[in-house]
């Protein structure tokens, strides 16, 4: 079993770059099915999501090629209309396909993508957009099963503002006869991002970013190349790690307007903020104090940094309040951190973390993704070794995590297992 051993305790201090961001490239990636030309997309992070979403894309028929930084995706035909379970199941965002299949071919047939432990991860705002559109849609116990003749363009209000939703409905309408408005959109930046690259590709879509988008259906869209917007959620983690650290840290080739909310509850910890044109500096605090933290989605504070923030805010002085509203099972994490000498009380949607906590070393599980860079966040300042399992979690979003930690100065080591899997006899392989 893979793991990363970190031994806490040092300021981290220097640069690192930022990797272009996993959830707007995921989502571009399947706009290529959206035309026949080649879709060239730069600063595209090498993570595992990537790898999953073009194996997904390749089984449908799209030509993928992968080079350092860059994916080259040209769907030119025949596209197959079924993305299956054994894909689905490993990356819930290959949801994302269905729009563009149903644009594109006027068929779908997507594994129901499931929940994870972060929730249920439902799709139903996906399916009655999409259906608004004139798609019919049959959503069964495995799969969902989508047919389109022709998709017009609706009044489409949607309940939440669903990152998912809105982009399925989105590239769907940019080839929907006439006008969608979607009410209530995500205003994300990675919504933006994927907007921006369909206008390159022949869309005419206004509103972006903003709770209401207008998209005029296009007869056609063309090829494009398009560099992927920075990861904010990965320069935030690095920016906590410098701060739970108390270190000197500077983030580059960021877009500070992408993290408002995030530099704003930094500063209330007590860090220091300096903000240039694309970078940050922070240098972190010996004495964080504790705050309040409700995640909404954006502009509001990012769930996906509700992790990395509960584990810097129980060395904070002071109780802190974190108020869970996106998700509604995203506080497993605070066993994991309490194995490290955490505590944290959850009350419903509210995690109470009584700060004033030290960490120890110990052995953990990342339970997913943030939870795992989270994890790796609260060893950075533990005063023991602390083991981390379950690291493929870390390996679907954070390039090279290990590697650009060291660089920073942390005490960090990947260590891969070679033993080969024993399968005794008559055991049931997996
Ligand atoms: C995207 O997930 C991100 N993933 C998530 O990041 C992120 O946490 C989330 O947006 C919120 O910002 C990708 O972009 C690949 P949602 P998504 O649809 O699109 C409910 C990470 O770590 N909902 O905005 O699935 C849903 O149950 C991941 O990178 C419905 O009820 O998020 C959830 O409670 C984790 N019905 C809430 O909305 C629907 O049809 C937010 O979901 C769709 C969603």
């Amino acid at each position: 079993m893979d793991k990363i051993i970190v031994r806490g305790g040092k300021p981290l201090a220097g640069e690192v770059k930022i990797s272009g961001a996993k959830n707007s490239a995921l989502k571009i990636m399947a706009a290529s099915i959206l035309t026949s030309e080649p879709v060239v997309i730069g600063n595209v992070p090498n993570i595992r999501d990537v790898s999953v979403m073009a194996e997904v894309l390749q089984g449908l028929g799209v030509h993928v090629e992968r080079t350092d930084g860059s994916v080259t995706l040209r769907a030119r035909g025949p596209i197959g209309v079924e993305a299956p379970y054994q894909l689905v199941s490993r990356m819930r965002a290959s949801i994302v396909v269905l729009g563009p299949l149903l644009a594109r071919l006027g068929r779908a047939r997507v594994a129901m993508p499931g929940g994870c432990n972060i929730g249920l991860r439902k799709i139903d705002l996906h399916i009655r957009g999409l259906e608004m559109l004139g798609a019919r849609i049959d959503v069964g116990q495995a799969s969902i099963e989508a047919r389109a003749d022709v998709l017009v363009g609706a009044n489409i209000p949607l309940d939440f503002p669903s990152v998912g939703a809105t982009e399925n409905i989105m590239m769907a309408a940019s080839l929907a006869r006439g006008t969608t408005v979607l009410e209530n959109a995500a205003r994300e930046p990675e919504i933006v991002d994927l907007a921006d690259c369909l206008n390159k590709m022949g869309a005419h879509i206004s509103g972006a970013g903003t709770s209401t988008m207008i998209i005029e259906g296009a007869e056609r869209l063309h090829g494009v190349t398009f560099d992927i917007i920075p990861d904010r959620i990965e320069a935030s983690t690095f920016l906590v790690a410098g701060a739970i650290t108390g270190g000197d840290v500077t983030v580059t080739a960021v877009q500070p307007e992408h993290m408002a909310m995030v530099l704003k509850k930094l500063g209330q910890v007590g860090c220091e903020i300096n903000v240039g044109a694309d970078s940050i500096n922070i240098k972190g605090t010996s004495a964080p104090k504790s705050i309040n933290i409700s995640t909404l989605p954006h502009p509001g504070f990012p769930t996906d940094m509700q992790a990395p923030f509960m584990s810097l805010l129980s060395l904070a002085r002071g109780t802190s309040i974190i108020t869970e509203n996106v998700f509604e099972n995203r506080f497993t994490f605070a066993r994991e951190l309490g194995r490290l000498g955490g505590r944290v009380n959850i009350e419903r949607h509210h995690a109470v973390v009584v700060g004033g906590q030290a960490f120890g070393g110990g052995a953990v599980k990342a339970p997913d993704l943030r939870a795992g860079a989270a994890l790796v966040v609260a060893g950075l300042a533990a005063g023991g070794p602390v083991e981390i399992e379950d690291i493929y979690h870390i390996e679907r979003g954070y390039e090279n995590f290990t590697e650009r930690l060291k660089t920073l100065g942390a005490d960090i080591e990947l260590v891969r297992d070679e033993t080969p899997l024993k399968l005794a006899v008559g055991e049931d392989g997996y």
